[in-house]
């Protein structure tokens, strides 16, 4: 089982970037938890971060095939980008979308996603947790025969 982990904008400066909402975990050692837990979960992850919309929408385009599901988190382009929640249900691969701070909870624009109705669901608020309880919800998902 192969998973594609797609981080958007921003997401590069973990750690640093307003420590107290995202926590101060770096980007890397999120990825580390991530392949960590891909091991006991028995999958495969290829990772990307990318703070370019077209970036993301290729590598969404060019995921069939070659893998099984996609975790992401939109970042910004939650709230904006068309592109993305196109190419999400364009490719109709299973996606779990997460965010490290609670997008409910916060300005009103954060509240609204573009990418939650082609998402199979949505985790958000629990810090760098909620990438590995939606991988742990996705390969759950696919386990169980979801597509
Ligand atoms: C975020 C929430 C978004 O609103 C914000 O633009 C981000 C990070 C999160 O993980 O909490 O860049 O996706």
């Amino acid at each position: 089982m192969k998973i594609l982990v797609l981080h958007g904008p921003n997401l590069n400066l973990l750690g640093s970037r307003e420590p107290g909402i995202y926590g101060t975990l770096t980007l890397d050692r999120i990825n580390a938890d991530l392949a960590e837990l891909a091991i006991e979960l028995g999958c495969e992850l290829s990772i990307i971060q990318s703070n370019a919309e077209g970036a993301i929408v290729d590598a969404i385009q060019d995921s069939p095939g070659r893998f099984d599901g996609i975790l992401i988190n939109p970042a910004a382009y939650t709230h904006t980008s068309v592109a993305i929640r196109d190419a999400l249900s364009s490719v109709a691969l299973p996606a779990v979308e997460v965010h490290l701070s609670n997008i409910h909870a916060r300005e009103e624009f954060r509240r609204h996603s573009y990418i939650a109705p082609v998402a199979k669901g949505q985790i958000s608020g629990f810090g760098a947790d909620s990438y590995l309880l939606g991988l742990r919800a996705l390969v759950g998902y696919l386990r169980k025969g979801g597509r």
